[in-house]
């Protein structure tokens, strides 16, 4: 039996999860999510961001918190976003090993969410991917509203392939393609994906779905058939960007888990890890959480206890 092909998954539950809830869970409750997202095997979390804590003030203690993180969880790959060379050299001060940017490939986005229009944003990403390099640090590059922005309507192809085309130029490790408000169809991704193939190299492409419609699976399936083997997701399904209107949280970890594994390809996650992290997320934010499989998981869990118990009676 030949051996099966591993995807990549990076969480962003505690910074694109937590940025946009009205219960602050605190900077242990944090840390205690983030250990539970360890333990059912993530190797790869973005923990926080480096913004300005007026724009975002769930995201004010990224500095204690990144640290922290970096400290009790060596081995994990702890991402950040930093949208400026501020919030980069908050970032290093914290300790970081890999940053994120955030370009958006329309203006009115970019102005919404950093205060910058398109021109600024684009020449703001690559000195901050240049000077992360020049720090040795790993680095992703965001490409948001990749599909459609809500402000400006469906965002052109050529546009997002010259943005992604710029960023790998500036040698970001990864490019991260963002359907920001959940609007992409699996037509679309499978398309769009085509194309960037064509400007960067496959294994340096991710994708960073919001599950506003219902697709964030079917949009990741078209993606894997694609070639992409980089996930972004969020546990519980929790997510959603406070400046792009209509935006959902991101697909579930553990709707991407199941259907990746049920598909033959190992994520190294463990469901009942995942399983536990959402009750937890879920307790702390006080809201039901939970991707588009959260009720059958849930079952599943509970009749695998129950077989456990019979057979220890
Ligand atoms: P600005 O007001 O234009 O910045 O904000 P400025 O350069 O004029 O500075 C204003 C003040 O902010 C100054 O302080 C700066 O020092 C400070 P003051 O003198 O008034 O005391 N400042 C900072 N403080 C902390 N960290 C920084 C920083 N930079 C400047 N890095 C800024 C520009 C980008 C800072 C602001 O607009 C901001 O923080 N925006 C937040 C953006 C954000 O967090 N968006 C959500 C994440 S992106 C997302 O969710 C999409 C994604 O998930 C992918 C997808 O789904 O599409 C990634
Ligand atoms: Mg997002």
């Amino acid at each position: 039996m030949s051996a099966k092909e591993a995807i990549h998954i990076t969480d962003v539950a505690p910074r694109d999860g937590l940025q946009n809830q009205a219960v602050d869970v605190g900077t242990e409750g944090k840390l205690r999510l983030i250990e539970l997202l360890v333990e059912a095997g993530l190797r790869s979390i973005e923990v926080t961001s480096f913004v300005s804590p007026k724009a975002v003030p769930q995201m004010a203690d990224a500095a204690e918190l990144a640290a922290q993180v970096q400290a009790r969880f060596a081995a994990l790959r702890t991402s950040v976003l930093v949208p400026n060379l501020k919030g980069l050299e908050r970032a290093h001060a914290a300790g970081a090993k890999e940053i994120a940017v955030v370009l958006s490939a329309t203006e009115t986005m970019n102005r919404k969410n950093i205060n910058m229009g398109l021109d600024q944003a684009t020449e703001v990403s690559e000195q901050t991917l240049a000077a992360a390099r020049a720090l040795g640090l790993r680095t992703r590059a965001y490409v948001a509203v990749a599909f459609d922005c809500p402000f400006e309507g469906e965002t052109p192809l050529d546009e997002v392939l010259r943005l992604s085309a710029r960023m790998h130029a500036a040698a970001a490790d990864e490019i991260v393609i963002a359907d920001t408000i959940g609007s992409a169809s699996p037509g679309q991704v499978k398309a769009r994906m085509a194309a960037l193939r064509g400007v960067v190299p496959i294994e340096r492409l991710a994708v960073h779905l919001h599950d506003t419609r219902g697709m964030g699976v079917a949009n990741a399936w078209a993606a894997l058939e694609a070639g992409v083997r980089r996930f972004d997701a969020s546990v519980g399904g929790i997510g959603g960007c406070p400046f792009a209107p209509g935006a959902a949280g991101n697909v579930a970890t553990e709707d991407l888990v199941l259907m990746a594994e049920r598909s033959g390809f190992s994520t190294g996650i463990s469901l009942a890890g995942l399983l536990a992290a959402v009750d937890f997320a879920q307790g702390a934010l006080r809201k039901p959480l939970g991707g588009r499989a959260i009720t059958w998981l849930r079952r599943q869990r509970d009749k695998d206890t129950q077989d456990n118990t019979r057979r220890l009676a």
